[in-house]
């Protein structure tokens, strides 16, 4: 089994992927971590030093070895679903869950975050909420693809387990 969790920046994946994994017994995988691994830089610096295209390119790339990975829950990065066809392979290699969180709440959680994310840095609150907002418009079209999707924050593991394993077909 393996299952995609999809999101904006601060929607809660490596949370809550780490909780799944450890309740399903499967290893987790942060794609971004993966990504810093496999290049010896950190995203900003990737972002810094080879742009966001290259940085596009090896997100694919890592996207394209994590597929081939069994029993594995992968928290990806919160552009991954909206470039080149990541979304349709996600949707085929395994079950993609949205975490759909609203932007005033996204807004508050990354301002609070210590991760240096280089998309959204220096930006005010409602800076923070207008760019989400704007960003939302594009990549829900992407998002929305997911084979499901959580909207409540608050939503209990156990539920989220039951969702699960109610469609078993991926
Ligand atoms: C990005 C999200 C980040 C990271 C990079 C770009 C995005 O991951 O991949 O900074 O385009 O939304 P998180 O969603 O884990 O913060």
């Amino acid at each position: 089994m393996r299952i995609y969790l999809i999101g904006y920046m601060g929607s809660g994946k490596s949370t809550l992927g780490k909780m799944l994994a450890k309740y399903a017994g499967m290893q987790f995988i942060d794609m971004d971590h993966y990504i810093e691994k496999r290049n010896c830089k950190t995203v900003p610096r990737l972002f810094a030093e080879e742009g966001e295209e290259a940085f596009r390119n090896k997100e694919r790339k890592a996207l394209h070895e994590l597929s081939e990975m069994n029993d594995v829950v992968i928290a990806t990065g919160g552009g991954a679903p909206c470039f080149f066809d990541n979304m349709d392979v996600m949707n085929r290699t395994g079950k993609t869950v949205y975490l759909n969180i609203s932007p005033k709440i996204l807004a508050e959680r990354l301002l609070n975050s210590k991760t240096d994310r280089p998309l959204i840095r220096g930006k005010t609150e409602e800076e923070l909420i207008q760019f989400i907002d704007e960003s939302l418009k594009n990549r829900n079209a992407f998002y929305l693809k997911a084979h499901d999707q959580i909207t409540d924050p608050d939503t209990a593991l156990e539920d989220i387990i039951t969702m699960l394993n109610q469609d078993t077909s991926h």
